[in-house]
């Protein structure tokens, strides 16, 4: 592609508010959006992210009970994944899911494995300081948006839309993910909601500030 392509894309997506219902996306395509979040890179390389794709009716009439930002989106959306983050269990430095990964995923040699356990660990208690909870699902949650964020770029390559969506309630969220999708939210987290279709509308013109309020260069 072209540099005006890409740069075309990122133009042609926007926070899409309501999709044409008629409009699917076809298998072939959506499996082209999935594959960019399952390539994104992340901290470590550690993959800290799970996606639910919901398509099913009855689920998504749960989900807009808690989600504000959403219903619409929920009504006309070709497709709506929830981004899920690990927590504490799978991502503090010494879980069971980390030295699987890096044996099992990575294929790191015992020595590297040992190496490399070490530098997570110090990572984790003091250079970013990872010491809780909820920062530590913060981190794991910074990783999680860049595959949602190359998701939605690569949906504009192909001229499908998009919406990311932080417009829900997260504790009564996740009790929708524990009682009706059997996901254990110790382990994970919802972090967001992606809406994919079809624009049935044009949106206003994209609004920036300019790039010297935005770059400094020294
Ligand atoms: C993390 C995140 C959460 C967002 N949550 C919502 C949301 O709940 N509902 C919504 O309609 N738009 C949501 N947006 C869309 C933003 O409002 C939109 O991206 C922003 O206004 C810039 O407009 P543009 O994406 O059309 O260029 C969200 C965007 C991001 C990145």
């Amino acid at each position: 592609m072209t540099k005006e392509e890409i740069l075309a894309a990122f133009q042609y997506r926007h926070a899409c508010k309501e999709f044409d219902p008629n409009k699917k996306i076809s298998k072939e395509d959506f499996e082209f959006i999935l594959e960019t979040a399952r390539l994104s890179p992340s901290s470590f390389g550690l993959e800290p992210w799970h996606f639910v794709v919901v398509q099913d009716p009855e689920l998504r009439e749960d989900l807009k009970e808690n989600a504000w930002g959403a219903p619409k989106k929920l009504d006309t959306a070709s497709h709506y994944v929830l981004g899920l983050t690990m927590k504490t269990p799978l991502m503090k430095w010494d879980s069971d899911y980390i030295q699987d990964f890096m044996i099992n995923v990575q294929h790191h040699p015992e020595e590297v494995r040992k190496g490399r356990s070490k530098f997570i660990e110090q990572f984790q208690k003091s250079d970013f300081d990872l010491s809780d909870d909820r920062k530590l699902f913060d981190w794991a949650s910074k990783q999680s948006y860049i595959a949602m964020g190359n998701m939605m770029t690569a949906a504009a390559m192909i001229g499908i839309d998009s919406c990311p969506i932080e417009g829900f309630k997260q504790e009564t969220t996740e009790n929708i993910l524990r009682e009706k999708l059997d996901i254990d939210t110790e382990k994970f987290g919802i972090s967001y909601m992606i809406a994919f279709g079809y624009r049935v509308v044009e949106p206003r013109e994209k609004t920036r500030r300019p790039m010297n309020d935005v770059v400094t260069w020294k």
